[in-house]
């Protein structure tokens, strides 16, 4: 039996809902309906059971915020994601998320983030000089740069450099997890229980083993020798619950190392490679960007204090994330019914934001389509909701390191932007949801020094 007929024994499977299900593996950002880029709220059946997409950010402020006590992740994010990350700050619901999320934040205050800039520099740096020894005219795939860059920021900040990882093979493992992700996707689509098969079940966890294997020997060195680093495993080592005073056995801390290593790298590195193709494409937006950098820094290299004083290269990245948001459907389900925008919620509902349609959403963006940071000039801002711009989504369940993500990029961008002038080549790839929007074809670059 072929797997997605195997799956299908558990949905009542008709004509749409086929489609839909064939849709979401091929490509989830294919299976929305277009209706979701003009709708202010979508209600639907799917496979028996009903799905809201919510684009108007007020009913997403309603649900993600006022009414998140009545939602939760659900099996949508447990099934894909919890086999590589199991119980960690991404993937915990009620008491184990809020503990946890108490025992992080301080390692993702703004003056903590600050202290990682020069690390952030350096690694853009070194990203910046692999890039200028590529010969003149060889493409790139410009996806795997900026994952490198990135991977070595967040072991060199959250490790203390210390982890002794295969950034390749650790950054090809985690490409080759997201893949699998869609028949888990599917899966709690049809509400499959946990015990069918499906391709990548177990497949998906071997995908992370090395990752896993290498900072769970992290974890036991560090317990063993008991020197503190101030890096995120410190922290972890030490977080207890205030009221239980609980802390984390070898396996938490593990998979919350997992969390961060692959959250806090992926997303961002994803980010500042749709908006490098983006600005390959624009020469007189990535020409103001590096005329910005060149104005704050006096010609000479980026220095940490320089990096707040980069508005026009924040604004590009903004741009480059509301039209490739790295995360681009966010989904709850309803545990506690309740009324939104008209729509009666019954228990088990599922929600889904797409971000990707509330970025390009007719009623909030003029020419949604258009790469304009000007966009993102505060005034323009100041006269939006909140919320028609949201890559790191909203409410308690907002990403921590959001600062630190915007933080790095406009690092990067500033380095790169100084040094090296980026040239897209053909039509851009389509992007592909696997958990986060990736290209479904290397983003080739060439580069050149600026000169
Ligand atoms: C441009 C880069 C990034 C984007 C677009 C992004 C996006 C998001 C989004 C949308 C969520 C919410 C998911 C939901 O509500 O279901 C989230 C959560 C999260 N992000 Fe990020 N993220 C980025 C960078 C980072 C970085 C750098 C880190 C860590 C260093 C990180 C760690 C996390 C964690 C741990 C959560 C779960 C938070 C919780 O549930 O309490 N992310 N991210």
């Amino acid at each position: 039996m072929r797997p997605l007929e195997g799956l299908a024994q558990f949905g009542a499977l008709a004509g749409q809902s086929l489609r839909v299900l064939r849709a979401t593996l091929r490509n989830p950002l294919e299976a929305l309906p277009p209706e979701v880029y003009r709708e202010p709220i979508l209600p639907r059946r799917v496979l028996g059971r009903e799905i809201v997409h919510v684009m108007a950010p007020e009913l997403v402020h309603q649900a993600l915020v006022t009414e998140a006590g009545r939602l939760d992740k659900g099996d949508s994010v447990r099934r894909p994601l919890g086999p590589a990350l199991g119980e960690g700050l991404l993937t915990a619901e009620g008491a184990e998320w809020r503990w946890q999320r108490r025992a992080l934040a301080p390692i993702f205050r703004p003056a903590q983030v600050q202290n990682f800039l020069p690390a952030m520099l350096e690694a853009a740096r070194r990203g910046a000089a692999r890039l200028l020894a590529v010969p003149p005219g060889q493409p790139v795939a410009m996806e795997q740069e900026t994952m490198r860059a990135t991977f070595d920021i967040i072991v060199e900040t959250m490790l203390s450099g210390s982890a002794n990882i295969d950034v390749e093979r650790a950054a090809a493992d985690i490409g080759a997890y997201l893949r699998l992700t869609r028949w888990a996707t599917v899966a709690s689509l049809l509400r499959a229980p946990d015990w069918v098969p499906y391709p990548g079940r177990r497949r998906g966890r071997r995908a992370v083993g090395y990752l896993r294997g290498r900072l769970m020997a992290q974890v036991a060195a560090r317990r063993a020798e008991g020197t503190a680093r101030g890096d995120l495993i410190d922290l972890l080592l030490g977080a207890s619950d205030p009221e239980t005073g609980q802390r984390m056995d070898d396996r938490q801390i593990t998979d919350n190392l997992v969390t961060f290593l692959t959250a806090g790298h992926e997303t961002t590195a994803l980010g500042l490679a749709w908006t490098l193709d983006l600005l390959g494409r624009h020469p007189e937006i990535a020409s103001r960007a590096a005329a910005e950098v060149d104005a704050v820094t006096g010609g000479g290299p980026v220095l940490p204090e320089h990096v707040a004083r980069l508005d026009y290269l924040r604004q590009v990245f903004q741009e480059g994330m509301r039209l490739y948001p790295p995360v681009p459907i966010l989904a709850r389900r309803v545990v506690e019914p309740f009324t939104l925008g008209g729509v009666a919620l019954r228990e088990d509902t599922a929600i889904f934001i797409p971000i990707h349609a509330v970025h390009r959403h007719e009623t909030l963006w003029e020419a949604p389509q258009l790469f304009d940071p000007g966009r993102f000039r505060p005034e323009l801002v100041a006269a939006r909701h909140r919320l028609a711009f949201m890559p790191f989504g909203a409410g308690p369940r907002l990403c921590i390191g959001g600062g630190f993500a915007m933080l790095e990029a406009v690092a990067i961008l500033a380095v790169l932007l100084r040094e090296i002038r980026f040239t897209s080549a053909g039509t851009p790839p389509a992007p592909r949801v696997d958990i986060t929007l990736r290209p479904s074809a290397p983003l080739w670059m060439t580069v050149a020094p600026r000169g």
